[in-house]
């Protein structure tokens, strides 16, 4: 997928990965569609992106990708590419875990993804395919003590997207996901219940940038899988773990 003229919708917007991801793929030549609720926040981003769409949207209101995708049709005709990133965390020992945290963050990690893959489908098919790169975890590929609740609603979407993979490679759509480690961004002040896991050696968070140059990186080569990591790599599909180095494939520059 070329990223330069593509139109590119980036959930969660507002603030840390999403917003490293819309200034990068803006400065690759995208028109990016910036989403998220906190209008303030798109719209100060917005002014600084030329060509780019601010559309307030909460991603688990009923009707709110739909919205979104409409907003993005009539301003630029269509939609190529679809970063589904916003997301919380949910850092709680599973005895203590509450299931009403539960769902809410299984219905924005999980189900709000969904919801926009099946909101850009049709789009995509109609044009000329397209791309979506589902935001993870790493920690949906390790067991860690307190992060039972928040890496299963990743591992949910793990799966939902490489059955999408399959399900939409017909229609010209791609489907990568994209595992970010501990990122420096506001997510670990805006977990929906709990605290940062720590006990184990101090972690240096990775910039978001990092992150949004693997998310470029997806976009542009279709791969399935990519871990950030330190150095970040790509997980090879379906080889148990196998890894080559993302830093050795073509970036954006
Ligand atoms: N930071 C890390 O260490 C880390 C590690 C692995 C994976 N991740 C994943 O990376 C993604 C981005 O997180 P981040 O680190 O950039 O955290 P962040 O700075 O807290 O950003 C989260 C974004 O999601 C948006 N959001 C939350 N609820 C929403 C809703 N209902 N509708 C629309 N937007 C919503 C927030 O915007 P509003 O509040 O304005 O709506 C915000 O822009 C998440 O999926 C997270 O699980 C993060």
């Amino acid at each position: 997928m070329e990223i330069d003229g593509a139109v590119c919708i980036v959930t969660g917007a507002s603030s840390g990965i999403g917003a490293a991801t819309a200034q990068m793929l803006s400065g690759l030549g995208a028109r990016v569609v910036l989403a998220a609720r906190r209008t303030d926040r798109l719209e100060r981003l917005s002014s600084t992106l030329p060509g780019s769409l601010a559309v307030t949207t909460d991603v688990t209101a009923a009707g709110g990708f739909a919205r979104l995708v409409d907003r993005a049709v009539a301003a630029f005709g269509s939609i190529d590419v679809l970063v589904n990133n916003a997301g919380q965390g949910l850092h709680v020992p599973l005895e203590q875990l509450d299931p009403a945290d539960l769902r809410a963050v299984f219905e924005l990690n999980v189900v709000a993804p969904l919801v926009g893959m099946q909101a850009v489908a049709p789009v995509m098919r109609g044009g000329t395919g397209g791309a979506i790169v589902n935001v993870s975890s790493a920690t949906s590929l390790r067991v860690i003590a307190g992060l039972g609740g928040y890496s299963a609603t990743k591992a949910a979407l793990n799966m939902i997207s490489q059955v999408g993979r399959v399900e939409m490679a017909a229609e010209g759509v791609t489907v990568s996901i994209v595992y970010p480690s501990v990122t420096a961004t506001e997510f670990h002040q805006r977990l929906r219940a709990g605290a940062l896991v720590s006990g184990g050696p101090p972690i240096a968070p990775d910039p978001p940038e990092l992150v949004a140059r693997a998310i470029s990186f997806a976009i542009q080569s279709g791969e399935a899988h990519v871990l950030v990591d330190d150095p970040p790599q790509l997980l090879t599909p379906g080889d148990g773990g196998a890894r080559r180095t993302f830093l050795a494939s073509p970036l954006p520059s």
